[in-house]
């Protein structure tokens, strides 16, 4: 029995649990995975990771949530919104983000659960605008994102955490306003 905040045909958007621990290692450790990211992380760095998400959730009732499916209680990954704290030029804001193990890529699911996370963010948060940002290689991510109905702002930017002349330092800016997200929903 799991409980969920937030629920969608498949997938449940719930708190964090010690059982997510190994699965979010393994796919933390998965070069594929983390071909957009600098590197693949240890199994203490993700855990790290899921600790600070799973305290997000508790003090602010939001973040980025554990997705579980619903028929099998089974954790395959994370998506939700989080502030993030890097030095981002257009910061502050909020994001929505999602990262899968790869044995539940190309089913819907990352896109199944930040419609619902984008939901929340304008019918419950009252946010304005949420943006979303990737590697510009980041294919799968930014097909999300247009599958989200968020435009690329085009205005590409160096990400602060990552060394200039790497060759994943420049990310795209995607967004989405609120009224954007009322007009396709409606
Ligand atoms: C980004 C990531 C979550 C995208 O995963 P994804 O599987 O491509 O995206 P979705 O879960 O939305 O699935 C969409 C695919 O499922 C297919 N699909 C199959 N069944 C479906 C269904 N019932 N409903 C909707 N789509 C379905 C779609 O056609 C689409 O396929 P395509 O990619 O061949 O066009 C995944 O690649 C990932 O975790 N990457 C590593 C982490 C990362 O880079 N995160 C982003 C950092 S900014």
């Amino acid at each position: 029995m799991q409980t969920c905040q937030l629920t969608t045909r498949r997938l449940c958007l719930r708190q964090w649990q010690a059982a997510d621990l190994p699965v979010f290692a393994e796919l933390n450790a998965d070069p594929a995975v983390m071909e957009y990211f600098p590197r693949p992380l240890q199994s203490i760095e993700s855990d790290a990771m899921a600790n600070k998400c799973q305290q997000l959730i508790a003090d602010r009732g939001w973040g980025f949530w554990a997705v579980s499916l619903r028929e099998q209680s089974r954790f395959i990954g994370f998506a939700g919104l989080h502030q993030p704290s890097a030095d981002l030029p257009f910061a502050p804001c909020v994001e929505v983000g999602w990262r899968l193990h790869r044995s539940f890529w190309g089913q819907g699911y990352a896109t199944e659960a930040a419609t619902e996370a984008l939901r929340f963010a304008f019918e419950e948060l009252a946010l304005d605008e949420v943006v979303a940002f990737s590697a510009v290689a980041n294919q799968r991510s930014r097909a999300v994102m247009a599958r989200l109905g968020m435009t690329d702002t085009r205005a590409n930017f160096r990400h602060p955490d990552i060394d200039p002349g790497h060759p994943l330092c420049e990310h795209v800016l995607y967004k989405i306003t609120r009224s954007q997200w009322q007009a396709a929903h409606s």
